[in-house]
């Protein structure tokens, strides 16, 4: 197969890097990609959001199969574009993507398809959503409906505090259209975590836990990041807790998006929340994503033993019932690497050195997140993340300990990293 990964990041890195160790790929590409890419895959420059340019290279380039990373494609029907020519894709239909393009429409599927979640409303006045506030009390948390790159949720700790982030997307328009209506939910307790299954429209295929660190400091201090680090597998969610969540969380959600005449074809990335009950743990829906997470989609990779391609193609074809998955048992885990400053105003275009030495490290992969090659040849920045130092180790102490050495042997001054990715799992 000719194969086309569309995206740039350390997600796409992860997924070219497995996808060209398969027997089935003759050919790889990825739109754009990047400086880390380049080095397994043949890099285009079109940009991940260009539908026609990417829907028209696929064509002209006889590309048998396109994997597509992030959501904003997706939502905006690359996916549905290259079915109606031909193409095989790997992720959902616009129709189905609006599970992570619109909140309000995610929760109203849950609620149908009686799915554990917050309890919430879905509101365009803000006197209607401040009423629901003074109903329910603080904690609470309001989201933006549509896309709002991971900055569109506020966790009030206060009714003024949701008071706020109410005006801020219904009044002021901070989010645009993608905040012209919010989901004012219940605020839920609990520990974090990703699920991840494959999806053909009809069932669905687990993978394996993981989980994130989103804050940006140790300790989980300080603002919200696409995530600063990830591990796989995450202990909190045991065999039992997986099958309960794939009864009833994954598979209702996938029937009722086939019954809705929206079939969920993709991975299905449910961010979960394990509530401590009287009875033992119980799983909740915090929001659905219609793609792999980034730096989960890194651990996943380092993880998985059996051919990716051949699961993304069965799902594709709606055959996923073929196919059976094998895990390392090991545990992965990626420290991501950020520019100083991020998430706020960064420094671009800085020099990094030592992926020799880093790579190296005794089960270690470093994936490019936001780099680029100099006209010279060497490595630069260009994003806020923009490194996951991935390790693959028997416990997760020892792979948290490979991460680390290899992140001390890479030489960026202008960056920084957590230096706890793993506490969790590390502890227990
Ligand atoms: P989301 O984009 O919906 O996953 O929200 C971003 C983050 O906000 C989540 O990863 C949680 O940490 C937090 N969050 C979202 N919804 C809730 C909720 N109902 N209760 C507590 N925390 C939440
Ligand atoms: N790491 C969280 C995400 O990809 O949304």
């Amino acid at each position: 197969m000719k194969v086309l990964v569309v995206g740039s990041g350390g997600r796409e890195h992860a997924l070219c890097w497995a996808i060209q160790n398969s027997p089935l790929c003759d050919a790889l590409y990825c739109a754009p990609g990047n400086a880390g890419i380049a080095d397994v895959a043949q890099c285009v420059p079109i940009g991940s959001e260009d539908v026609d340019a990417l829907v028209r290279f696929a064509s002209d380039n006889g590309i048998d199969f396109v994997v597509v990373g992030p959501e904003g494609p997706l939502v905006l029907g690359l996916v549905d574009r290259l079915t109606a020519i031909g193409i095989k894709a790997f992720g959902p239909s616009a129709a189905a993507a609006e599970l992570e393009g619109s909140k309000g429409f995610m929760k109203d599927i849950l609620a149908k398809y009686k799915v554990p979640t917050a309890a919430y409303g879905r509101f365009t006045e803000p006197e209607a959503a401040k009423a629901f506030v003074r109903k329910n009390g603080a904690p609470i948390v309001v989201k933006a409906d549509g896309l709002a790159a991971g900055k569109g949720v506020t966790v009030a700790r206060t009714a003024e505090e949701a008071f706020a982030a109410i005006d801020e997307a219904l009044v002021q328009g901070r989010f645009g259209a993608a905040g012209a209506e919010v989901v004012v939910e219940e605020f839920l307790d609990g520990e974090e975590v990703s699920f991840f299954a494959l999806c053909d429209g009809e069932t669905a295929l687990p993978l394996v836990s993981a989980q994130d660190h989103k804050a940006v400091g140790d300790g989980d201090t300080g603002p919200n990041t696409g995530g600063m680090g990830a591990y796989s597998p995450a202990p909190v969610l045991t065999p039992d807790l997986q099958d309960r969540v794939m009864r009833e969380i994954v598979l209702p959600t996938v029937r009722g998006m086939a019954a809705e005449g929206k079939p969920f074809k993709g991975v299905l990335f449910a961010g979960l929340m394990i509530l401590q009950g009287p009875d033992g743990p119980v799983p909740k829906t915090l929001e659905f994503n219609v793609r792999f997470g980034d730096p989960e989609c890194q651990t996943l990779m380092m993880r998985m033993k059996s051919d990716v391609l051949a699961a993304l193609v069965a799902a594709a074809d709606g055959v996923l019932d073929s196919i059976d998955l094998r895990w390392h048992d090991q545990t992965a885990l990626c420290v991501v690497m950020a520019a100083n400053g991020y998430p706020g105003d960064y420094v671009k275009n800085t020099e990094i050195r030592g992926f020799e030495a880093a790579n190296a490290v005794d089960g270690v992969t470093v994936f490019h997140a936001g780099t680029k090659l100099s006209d010279d040849g060497r490595v630069l920045s260009t994003g806020g993340r923009v490194l996951g130092v991935t390790a693959l180790a028997p416990t997760v102490a020892e792979a948290q300990a490979r991460a680390y050495q290899a992140v001390d042997k890479l030489d960026w001054p202008n960056g920084f990293c957590r230096r706890d990715i793993g506490w969790r799992a590390v502890g227990r």
